[in-house]
């Protein structure tokens, strides 16, 4: 078995540990950066490494229409194209297709849609969706499932997590035996309690060398979602690795490790790094703000990522504000090594027991405001 989970330590529900796979370890809580078509955009591989990441997330519905999944393996998979060794994770495609495919029909057999890219007709099913994560050569691949847009009454969702787990039972079946690679599983039941246990029950029977948290962060709001978290990991199982999907900001990851989360996703460090915002232990700075236009400080002193060893704020404003291409790749480098601080920091107090004075300096820092 060359793929394993080791808990290492736990602090209440928080929970460190570490991934071992034949691309390398990946240290939980994880941060995964997201690599949506090949490329975490504004960044070089290396640079996406020299922030911490261990791992990073591709996208099947992505990659399947452009430059397509066939080409990517003939070219020797995902990781030798984009020149990114350590493990990748990629999501199955119904997600994505759901919030940027023009006309498309779910069926049983899965859901047909138009890329909305060039209008092209596509059918993903958790076969083919099996099909494109083993060849784009995915390291840990996701079940196909689907995942309603909430608020959505309670029968929709029911009848939604059902067609997942069904859904699920077929990606296992199409997976097939592959020691090296793993399946998540992805819960789903919205924000039902007696759902999300149905669901992880269905999966748990299955069994999966992973397990997803998903239709979170689509609009409920956090304190909904933290909600769902308070008893959803609790229901997975314990000797697995748990991944929030899609989520969030800083004080969401924060909130989700507190409650027994591993892994997580969000484009948020790098979609915001691109229009001016930057994550810091102080809050959201909006660097295109005029405040910063003669202010020769850098972004964050304590910070050591090049954006705030080498420049300043005025710098920084300049470039954001004049649209150069610098810009959104500084402040991408620094968003991502904020996100794999914020993880780093967390392993350690996990592991030290200290996770509760840990949390309190880090809502204390972001209550004193601005840098
Ligand atoms: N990304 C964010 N949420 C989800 C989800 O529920 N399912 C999948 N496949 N991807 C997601
Ligand atoms: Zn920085």
């Amino acid at each position: 078995m060359s793929f394993r989970f080791h808990l290492q330590a736990t602090d209440g529900a928080a929970r460190t540990g570490r991934i071992e796979t034949p691309r390398g370890e990946i240290r939980t809580p994880a941060f995964m950066p997201v690599g949506t078509a090949g490329t975490v955009k504004a960044m070089m591989p290396e640079s996406v490494a020299a922030t911490g990441a261990d791992i990073l997330l591709g996208n099947t519905y992505h990659l399947m229409l452009r430059p397509g999944a066939e080409r990517v393996a003939r070219l020797g998979g995902l990781h030798s194209f984009m020149n990114w060794e350590r493990p990748i994770l990629t999501d199955s495609g119904g997600f994505q297709v759901m919030s940027l495919a023009g006309l498309r029909k779910l069926t049983e057999e899965g859901v047909t849609f138009q890329s909305h890219i060039d209008g092209s007709k596509h059918l993903l099913s958790p076969e083919t969706s099996m099909e494109i994560q083993r060849q784009l050569g995915s390291d840990i691949v996701m079940c196909f499932d689907e995942c309603p847009a909430l608020p959505a009454d309670e029968a929709t969702v029911k009848r939604s997590m059902e067609l997942s787990m069904r859904w699920a039972q077929r990606s296992r079946d199409a997976f097939g035996d592959r020691p090296a690679h793993a399946l998540f599983g992805i819960q789903q039941g919205g924000v039902t309690e007696e759902l999300r246990g149905e669901s992880a029950e269905a999966l748990t029977a299955i069994g999966f060398e992973g397990y997803a948290i998903g239709g979170l962060a689509v609009g409920e709001g956090q304190e909904a979602m933290f909600g769902v978290l308070d008893y959803a990991p609790g229901m997975l199982p314990q000797d697995k690795p748990r991944y929030l999907m899609g989520v969030g900001k800083p004080d969401d990851i924060v909130g989700a490790v507190k409650r027994g989360v591993d892994m997580m996703d969000c484009v948020l460090p790098s979609r915001s790094g691109r229009t001016g915002q930057a994550w810091t232990r102080r809050g959201q700075v909006n660097l295109r703000n005029a405040r910063h236009a003669d202010d020769p400080r850098p972004l964050d002193e304590a910070c050591g990522c090049p954006a705030c060893r080498n420049y300043s704020r005025a710098y920084l404003h300049h470039v954001v504000r004049a649209g150069e291409m610098i810009g959104g790749m500084l402040l991408t480098w620094h968003n991502l090594h904020y996100y794999q601080e914020l993880m780093a920091g967390m392993r350690r107090a996990i592991a030290e027991g200290s996770f509760e004075a840990w949390e309190a300096a880090f809502h204390a820092g972001r209550a004193e405001g601005d840098i």
